[in-house]
């Protein structure tokens, strides 16, 4: 199997319901945390891990993210024009050139598990990073290029996940695991958002995955759960029965942005590390707090 990842896969087709009505018109990936998209902290994520073929699983609101990542002529033009050089790199340097953006429309949203299954006709056969914007990870090294190096040393899967209180287990899927190296386990488990009774550990995927290609065949016979949903941990089930499967605790702070609490909280930590805002974001926090 080749050992290096030059695809990711983007699903932005959900319906954002928790963000209406914010979300009516636009994808949930485009919010901004301060002054970048969601969706372009992930895209920087998978470019800082060497990936070079960016593949969107887009729905009913694909315009902005197509727009996002296209080159905007009239635009740069006129930032050119008012001599707004800094404003003018800002806008250009939104991909690198070498990056190729792919964008695959899924008709019906029906779910995470038939989102990834719609990117099959693009990354084939070839191992892939599999990220969800909303789930904003801040690490030293960026996540998926620390997952990168766990996938060349042991060339499986590799879901990102991390400790979550008990009481918050029914919102992940959640791995049964053995130690087999430091921040790395051997799964041998995982269940879809169990309660806290019966959920088997507090481990919880977030939203980083390294795939193999077999996880397609197994999406394509998941039966589809409540709601007519395709689920992707159901393919990861079925994929860990064959493969070795393997979970990393990464280094960074998560910031679940498909909630409004993690979504305010990223807003509050990343305008603390803006170079612009830094101070003066501190000075006013002091006062409502
Ligand atoms: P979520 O479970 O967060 O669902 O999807 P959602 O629909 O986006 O948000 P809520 O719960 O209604 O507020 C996890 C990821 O899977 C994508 C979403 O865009 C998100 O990145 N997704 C989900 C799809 O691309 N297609 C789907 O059919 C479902």
């Amino acid at each position: 199997m080749k050992q290096k990842i030059s695809k990711a896969v983007f699903p932005v087709a959900g319906m954002g319901s928790r963000f209406l009505p914010a979300t009516k018109a636009t994808a949930k990936e485009m919010l901004p945390i301060v002054d970048k998209p969601l969706i372009q902290y992930a895209v920087e994520e998978a470019v800082a891990a060497g990936i070079t073929d960016m593949v969107f699983i887009t729905g009913r609101n694909k315009r902005a993210i197509e727009d996002h990542f296209d080159k905007a002529y009239e635009l740069e033009a006129m930032l050119e024009a008012q001599g707004k050089l800094e404003l003018l790199r800002t806008v250009q340097s939104v991909v690198p050139k070498h990056v190729n953006c792919i964008y695959i429309r899924q008709a019906e949203p029906l779910g995470l598990g038939h989102a990834v299954l719609c990117a099959q006709p693009i990354v084939q056969d070839e191992p892939f990073a599999l990220i969800l914007a909303d789930d904003l990870i801040d690490g030293k090294t960026p996540v998926m290029k620390q997952m990168a190096e766990v996938f060349v040393r042991h060339t499986c899967s590799v879901l990102g996940v991390q400790d979550v209180p008990r009481a918050s287990t029914g919102q992940y899927g959640i791995v049964s695991s053995n130690n087999l190296e430091k921040d790395i386990e051997r799964v041998y488990g995982i269940v879809e958002k169990p309660t806290p009774e019966v959920a088997p550990s507090t481990l919880a995927v977030v939203g980083r995955y390294i795939l193999t290609p077999r996880i397609f065949h197994h999406l394509e016979n998941v039966k589809p759960g409540s709601g007519g949903e395709i689920q992707l941990t159901d393919g990861i089930a079925a994929l860990m029965a064959e493969e070795q499967l393997l979970a990393y605790r990464f280094n960074g702070i998560r910031y679940d942005c498909g909630s409004k609490l993690g979504y305010l909280q990223a807003q509050v930590a990343f305008g603390l590390k803006h170079e612009e805002l830094r101070a003066g974001f501190a000075e006013y926090l002091k006062t409502v707090v």
